[in-house]
Parts: C-alpha cells; structure tokens; sequence
C-alpha cells in the first residue's frame, strides 16, 4: 500500500489532538477516528489513522463500503440516526446506534474523514453536525499549509 503523504508524521499529532479532543469532552462520541485516503494498486482505500475507542474490524474500508465510503466518495457529511436501518452500514461494536462521517479536503479534493459513532441513537444534530464539519475544515487547512 503507498502512501498519499497526508499521513506523514507531521499529521498524527494534531489527528490525535482532534481526537482525544472530541472523545474527551463529548460524552456521547464513544469512538472518534480518522480514515485516510490512501492508493491501494490503483484505487483509493480508507485506511484507519488516529482513533480513540473500541478496535473495529474495519481497519481498510473501499470507497463503494460502508457509511465511510459513501462519505468520501460523495465529499458530503453522513449522518445516520440509526444504523441498524442504514443497509451501507458497516458495525464496530453492537453498541453503536448512530453515526456521522464527515470528509476533511485539502485544496477541494478529499483526502479522508472524520467518523463518529454514539451508543446513543439520532446522537449527531445540527451542532453536532456543525462542530464535526468545523473540525474537518481546521484540519484540511492546517494540511493545506503544512508541506508533505
Ligand atoms: N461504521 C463504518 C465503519 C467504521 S467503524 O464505525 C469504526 C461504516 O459503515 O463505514
């Protein structure tokens, strides 16, 4: 597998500052990672980086799987109140009940995602929405201005 370079190592610090952020002070984000985009052959994977929960199986996730891939496939948030009912959704704990995905972009193009799953149903509303999508576009720029 190669690397895109937006996992290079000046990145992991400020993915795992996000996250330990978001699952510290959201009682209800019970697991917070980050997937990168990376090149697998010839297509583009979602591979897991910086997380804070429960390990998931889905550790490399295809652009047509899952919530995660509908999300970086399309650029648009993703937000599922309940997965059970979402037939894209791939489970990481029978605990989860809902989930958001949102892309973080670099220069408009996506380069991976924030994702987000709460034991509590329909967990994820307006702000939260708001918050994650704010999150994402921090980051986007913060790799914008760092070199590869
Ligand atoms: N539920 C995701 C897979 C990742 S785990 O939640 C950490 C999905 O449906 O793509």
């Amino acid at each position: 597998m190669q690397s895109t370079g937006i996992r290079a190592s000046y990145a992991s610090p400020t993915l795992d500052a996000i996250v330990a952020l978001l699952h510290e002070k959201l009682t209800r984000y019970n697991w917070v990672g980050f997937y990168m985009l990376e090149k697998d052959g010839d297509r583009d994977v979602l591979v897991l980086d910086s997380f804070k929960g429960a390990m998931t199986p889905h550790t490399c996730i295809p652009l047509n799987q899952g919530v995660c891939g509908a999300a970086a496939s399309t650029g648009k948030t993703v937000v599922v109140d309940d997965v059970n009912s979402d037939p894209r959704y791939l489970a990481c704990s029978l605990e989860t009940k809902s989930e958001i995905v949102v892309a973080v972009c670099v220069h408009g193009k996506v380069v991976g995602e924030l994702d987000i799953d709460s034991h509590f149903a329909a967990a994820f509303g307006p702000g939260d929405r708001a918050l994650c999508e704010h999150a994402a576009v921090v980051l986007g720029r913060f790799l914008e201005r760092t070199p590869s």
